[in-house]
């Protein structure tokens, strides 16, 4: 069997190793001290804790520090002077390439393996993790052998032009981490309006159906309300309203954002009219000029 080390077995690192630990001997895991690698190992179920000080020769190394130290610490390794000509050394940043890692020595093969999967809950991760999209990227040899490994675990690698990582990882931090901001705000205005939504929140049904549209479709298709169907007026009540409320400009701004975003999808739609639109577009800009 292969063997893997593992420097960082974070939350991320730790799933990966536990999940990869059918495939892969794990060996060393580095954590910057003995008892957070300790913690490491009793929860992938094996490795052994080690030092970056004193390492032993391995297959594959995973560098999963947080992202501004994967530099420093591919150096580090590579200082150590244990790397072998056919090592695999990859990291899994959704932003940085491969070549985040330099080696002053050829062959060793680098790759970025990115989940898309969020890791807050390793414990939850090692069961939720199969059918997990992986964007893969670096040397073809460490590409070829991760993106197996990865499909072994039930992931579904695809391969990313590694010079376009930052804008592909835009993507992910708007549809995951971008969707939780528009549904606070959705969620805070309904509160401004009134509605009691302490307990249950009466858009969810309004936002899975939402989603399900948009997934069993498009945009096109799963777009409705005012600026679809160019009711300006609606538009125009919406933004006074939101007016009134000066404490909270970023609901204004969130509003003209995505606002501006649904016209071109109107537009391809067809319902509202052309003029409708314009009206609604140069509506939402001056608004939006003003924040
Ligand atoms: N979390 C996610 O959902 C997720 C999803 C996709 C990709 N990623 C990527 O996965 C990587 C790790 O993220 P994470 O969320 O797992 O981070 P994390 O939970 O903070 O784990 C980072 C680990 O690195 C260790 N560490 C920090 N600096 C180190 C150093 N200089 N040398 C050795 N170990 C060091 C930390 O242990 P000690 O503090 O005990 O040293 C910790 O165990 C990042 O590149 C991130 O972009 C994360």
């Amino acid at each position: 069997m292969p063997t893997l080390s593992c420097i960082g077995a974070g939350l991320l690192g730790k799933t990966l190793c536990h999940l990869l630990s059918n495939q892969l001997s794990i060996q060393q895991v580095i954590n910057r001290s003995v008892a957070s690698s300790q913690q490491a190992v009793d929860f992938i179920g094996a490795g052994r804790p080690a030092s970056i000080d004193n390492l032993e020769p391995a297959d594959i190394w995973l560098i999963a520090t947080p992202d501004d130290a994967i530099a420093a610490t591919g150096q580090a390794l590579f200082e150590s002077g244990v790397l072998r000509a056919d090592n695999i050394v990859f990291h899994c940043s959704g932003s940085l390439g491969a070549d985040a890692l330099q080696f002053a020595k050829a062959g060793i093969n680098r790759a970025s393996v990115h989940p898309i999967h969020s890791f807050a809950n390793p414990s939850q991760s090692i069961n939720s993790f199969a059918g997990s999209y992986c964007a893969v990227e670096g040397e073809p040899q460490a590409v070829e052998v991760l993106s197996s490994l990865f499909n072994a675990i039930g992931a579904l690698p695809f391969n990313i032009d590694g010079s376009r990582k930052v804008l592909y990882h835009s993507s992910t931090v708007m549809a995951c981490n971008y969707l939780v901001s528009l549904l606070e705000t959705s969620r805070q205005l309904l509160a401004a309006s009134g509605v009691d939504s302490s307990g249950a929140n009466p858009l969810e049904p309004l936002i899975r159906q939402t989603m399900d549209n948009f997934f069993a479709t498009d945009a096109k298709s799963a777009l409705t309300g005012p600026i679809a169907r160019g009711d300006n007026k609606t538009v125009a009540r919406h933004l006074a309203a939101l007016e009134a409320h000066p404490d909270h400009q970023l609901w204004q701004q969130v509003y003209t954002a995505l606002g501006n975003a649904a016209v071109p999808i109107s537009a391809e739609q067809g319902q509202a009219s052309a003029e409708s639109l314009e009206a609604i577009a140069s509506m939402l800009q001056s608004t939006q000029g003003d924040n």
